[in-house]
């Protein structure tokens, strides 16, 4: 008698909080409203299935429950029962799928006037590339693939002019229908965007693809929707949606696979000339001056340099009120003329001997390795850096450096900035030090793994 009032009241609670929940749908972004219909068809059919089942089992409970002298009938067959049930339960199966797919013909068939977008998915992060003045993408190889070519463009004249954009932010132009071209590097991700109602496999070794208009200018979040490795959590990327005229500027300025190119061929010379201000600070060979916490520059990557100048330029790194150092460094990122500057510099501080500083005297280093084994996804298990995540080398940096900047990104003061991706992402893994101890075992860790000095 209970279980069936529990029964019944479960139901129309359940109903209940569907229709009031605080947590429904977000506003739609895009053109496709008709995934919100298939989705409240859903919820509508099986909705009707979930009361109808639940209010028939209360109903047996109480209709057929225990009396005193009645006895069970057992009916193993009834060609009348299962003819109806088999019907029913086929139209109802058959009023849940083929909304949907409509929908996916939809969704799949990009509109003949559709620009295109290609999204490279990798752990743990999201790239994009957009088809040069030609409107055609370069060919790419999959054994092409290397730190210095990483969309694996091959030997094809058509790829030159594609467009790269290395950090995880796509602009897509208000109102005109875009076809995402999806590809992994290595495993299966799961490329998302809650507001537009659209989302799709990664398949390493195939490319899949969908469209969509985005309707709403605003800042998107796209996340990984496909359990793919530890850090899997932090795979996001950004989308603004703006007026088609913002985007043609920012496309236009977005540095192709030819500019790419020129990078792997520096202006050392010129690199020289533009570190004599930076000598000031870091050192004649980029050793570092801890008396003004300017940190050891030599062993650091130029793609990292290249991208930590440019977020220092942009006002993403160094214009927190609390980052005293990164405020002095901003001025400095500023006097250097262009990209190409820029990249002649940090090519230059590549030549020099990379930093060696002395093993920490704080933290627990053994315990700092437990921690670790979550870094070294990214910076290598020797805190060599890796290439393919974008993970600066971490070994030779002195234990101050590290120690700050890990509790900049542990508080936000460094990384939260919008136009870091990579910091936002670091923000996010530096979570897991949950106290000073952690922050210090850990450098305690990285400080002697990369000098041979670790305790086995
Ligand atoms: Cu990529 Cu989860």
């Amino acid at each position: 008698m209970i279980i069936a009032w529990v029964v019944i009241l479960l139901t129309l609670g359940s109903v209940l909080f569907y229709l009031v929940s605080p947590w429904q749908l977000t506003p739609l972004a895009s053109n496709w409203g008709t995934m919100d219909t298939t989705i409240q068809i859903t919820a509508l059919v099986t909705g009707a299935v979930f009361v109808a089942v639940n209010l028939f089992l209360a109903w047996v409970i109480l209709r057929y429950r225990h009396r005193a002298g009645r006895r069970a009938d057992f009916q193993p067959e009834n060609k009348r029962l299962e003819g109806w049930l088999t019907l029913v339960t086929g139209v109802g199966i058959a009023a849940l799928l083929a909304p949907g797919l409509w929908v996916w013909g939809d969704f799949v068939r990009a509109p003949e006037e559709a620009h295109r977008v290609e999204v490279v998915g990798q752990q743990w992060r999201w790239s994009f590339r957009l088809p040069g003045e030609d409107g055609e993408f370069g060919r790419v190889d999959p054994r092409a693939l290397e730190a210095d070519n990483p969309f694996g463009l091959g030997e094809d004249p058509a790829g030159l002019d594609d467009r790269l954009v290395m950090e995880p932010r796509l602009l897509l132009p208000q109102g005109q229908p875009v076809q995402l071209r999806l590809r992994s590097k290595d495993v299966l991700h799961n490329f998302q965007v809650a507001n537009f109602r659209a989302k799709m496999d990664l398949v390493p070794g195939q490319v899949s693809h969908f469209w969509l208009t985005p309707t709403e200018p605003g800042d998107y979040q796209v996340v990984c929707a496909e359990l793919c490795g530890i850090a899997h959590f932090a795979m996001r990327a950004r989308i603004d949606v703006v007026a088609p005229e913002v985007f043609e500027a920012w496309r236009d300025g977005l540095p192709t696979q030819a500019d790419w190119l020129a990078r792997a061929n520096p202006d050392l010379e010129a690199g020289r000339a533009h570190y004599a201000s930076c000598a000031a600070c870091h050192g004649a060979s980029g050793g570092g001056n801890a008396a003004i916490q300017a940190p050891p520059l030599a062993g650091l990557t130029p793609d990292y340099l290249y991208r930590q100048l440019e977020l220092f330029r942009r006002g993403a790194r160094g214009t927190h009120a609390e980052d005293g150092p990164g405020q002095q460094m901003r001025p400095f990122a500023l006097q250097l003329p262009d990209e190409a500057a820029i990249g002649n510099v940090a090519a230059y501080i590549a030549t020099f001997e990379p930093a060696i500083s002395p093993p920490a005297e704080a933290g627990d280093s053994r315990r700092g390795a437990g921690l670790y084994r979550t870094c070294a996804h990214c910076h290598g298990a020797r805190g060599e850096g890796v290439a393919a995540t974008r993970g600066p080398p971490l070994a030779g940096l002195p234990d101050w450096y590290l120690i700050r900047q890990l509790e900049h990104f542990r508080e936000g003061i460094r990384g939260r900035h919008a136009d870091d991706p990579y910091g936002n992402q670091m923000v996010d893994m530096a979570q897991m030090l949950v106290n000073r101890r952690a922050v210090e075992d850990v450098v305690a860790h990285i400080t002697r793994v990369g000098t041979g000095t670790e305790e086995e």
